[in-house]
């Protein structure tokens, strides 16, 4: 079976989250399984020192009067074990960021969408390679299963190529005025309700759902989530018509990747059979890079964006009357939101001995966090599959997390007389819930054999991409013409 993935990420060339760690680690283990599988990725600036070799022919876009041509290039890179071929059009990509630079979104975000997307449908003309599942990631590359079936529909044949969208966060829509849509050559029929049309406005997403074979998203609990207003970002009703087709299969983890048995980042290695030792070294040194006074009381770890949806803004609520009156203390690292940016700045000066901030990202550091710290906090208030919670488990800091989205389909959450809790789950996105589940974790904390049993199944959780790649499998072979 040959699969072309569609991203406008994939790790490690161009990446700002989490999708391009999917779409840079789910094909090695697809490609594992057999499958022949490939990704199609823009040509960002950042890809510019790469080894790529542009193939003669290009691809093209009717859009209104114009003819759009991009080429395509090869990664000549044999580090990386899947192909990669990767967009080139230098007027619409070769830019500082992917989707926006300092002065904001790109204006063209739609057009640049189409260009990549369309170019899905084309790649046979220029590889030699033609897929049978045209595999998409998230709003920019959502249009190509709508190229797809116009593609299909003109040539008048029986289908002989399917496509998959999966949706790695529904607030991420890509939204633009109506007139943008008269920029992607589709076909007029494919506005409207039924389409691309969303309360009078383009959206891409909403395009991808309606015309994609079937529709996954990186969680089967937040994949129920969505289909309800609380968590549909507007769009429960399109994927309550669409729910036969929709699929959540949770995220993994690169296991090479992330292993603290032989990570060079962290500065003692952690043995999940016996972490002890191992843990405790890695504390001391976070202690130390912080600055904080003690490495006797439990380290709490931060590893995020800082925006709304990861709901860190209730942690900085509560986190004086934590370190006044509890023996705990606390490593932020992340950036995002000025407000919070600064109201994390502020509590690290006012408790210097027991909070420690850096602002930015820093994959290092993070992964010091992770090895450093005995408790992970992750309040989300919405959380599509997480991947930090998956890393800190891995590396011994056992979660402390929102029940939501795969935050419930990765964590375990502690109830009397059960032995398989492997962290701390709490309910409503209020300070008062997370409190209580710190404390809770503060409790167990202190007795040392609790807590250990609960660090090892969180270490041990299995977290590998196997799984996920056997359940994608079997939807290409749903969707196989
Ligand atoms: C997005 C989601 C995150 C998910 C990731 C990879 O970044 O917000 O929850 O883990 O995509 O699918």
């Amino acid at each position: 079976m040959k699969v072309l993935f569609i991203s406008p990420e994939v790790s490690p060339f161009a990446r700002t989250g989490g999708l391009g760690e999917v779409v840079g680690s789910l094909p090695l283990a697809l490609q594992k399984m057999g499958l022949d599988i490939r990704i199609l990725c823009p040509l960002h600036k950042c890809c510019k020192s790469l080894p790529i070799k542009i193939l003669k022919r290009s691809v093209s876009l009717v859009s209104d009067s114009d003819r759009i041509s991009s080429r395509i290039g090869v990664l000549e890179d044999e580090s990386f074990a899947v192909p990669v071929y990767f967009l080139k059009n230098e007027l619409l990509f070769n830019r500082d960021g992917i989707y926006a630079d300092e002065k904001g979104n790109f204006k063209d975000n739609a057009l640049r969408s189409f260009v990549l997307s369309n170019a899905a449908t084309q790649i046979e003309k220029v590889v030699n390679w033609k897929p049978d599942i045209l595999h998409s990631h998230d709003w920019m590359a959502a249009s190509t299963s709508a190229y797809l079936n116009a593609k299909q529909e003109k040539k008048g044949k029986p289908k002989t190529q399917g496509s998959l969208l999966t949706i790695h966060n529904l607030e991420h829509q890509g939204v633009f005025p109506f007139s943008d849509f008269k920029k992607s050559g589709l076909p007029q029929k494919y506005w409207g309700i039924n389409g691309f049309e969303h309360y009078g406005n383009l959206n891409l997403l909403k395009g991808g759902i309606q015309h994609a074979d079937k529709i996954s998203t990186v969680s089967p609990n937040y994949a129920k989530e969505i289909r309800t207003p609380l968590h549909g970002q507007n769009l429960d009703k399109s994927l309550q018509f669409r729910g036969a087709d929709l699929i959540g299969i949770l995220n993994g983890i690169n296991e090479n990747e992330w292993n603290p048995s032989m990570d060079p980042s962290v500065p003692h290695p952690i043995d999940p059979n016996s972490p002890c030792e191992g843990k405790q070294k890695c504390k001391n040194a976070i202690v130390k890079e912080f600055g904080l006074a003690s490495s006797k009381e439990p380290i709490f770890g931060v590893v995020s964006r800082l925006y709304h949806q990861k709901g860190l803004d209730l942690l900085i609520s509560i986190l004086p009357t934590l370190v006044k009156n509890y023996r705990a203390s606390f490593v932020i690292l992340g950036s995002g939101s000025r407000e919070q940016e600064e109201g994390f700045q502020k509590l690290a000066d006012s408790f210097p001995e027991k909070v420690g901030v850096k602002i930015g990202f820093d994959e290092s550091m993070a992964r010091r966090i992770f090895a450093g710290s005995d408790f992970f906090v992750m309040p989300s208030r919405f959380e599509p599959c997480g991947l930090a919670q998956q890393y800190a488990m891995r590396y011994g800091s056992v979660p402390i997390a929102r029940s939501t989205g795969g935050l419930s389909d990765t964590i375990i959450q502690r109830k009397k007389r059960s032995n398989k809790c492997n962290g701390y789950l709490f309910e409503e996105a209020e300070e008062n819930d997370l409190l209580i589940a710190i404390k809770q974790a503060l409790e167990d904390w202190k007795k040392k054999d609790t807590y250990r049993k609960i660090q090892k199944r969180a270490m041990l959780a299995p977290c590998s991409w196997e799984v996920a790649a056997t359940k994608y499998a079997e939807v290409y072979s749903w969707i196989l013409p």
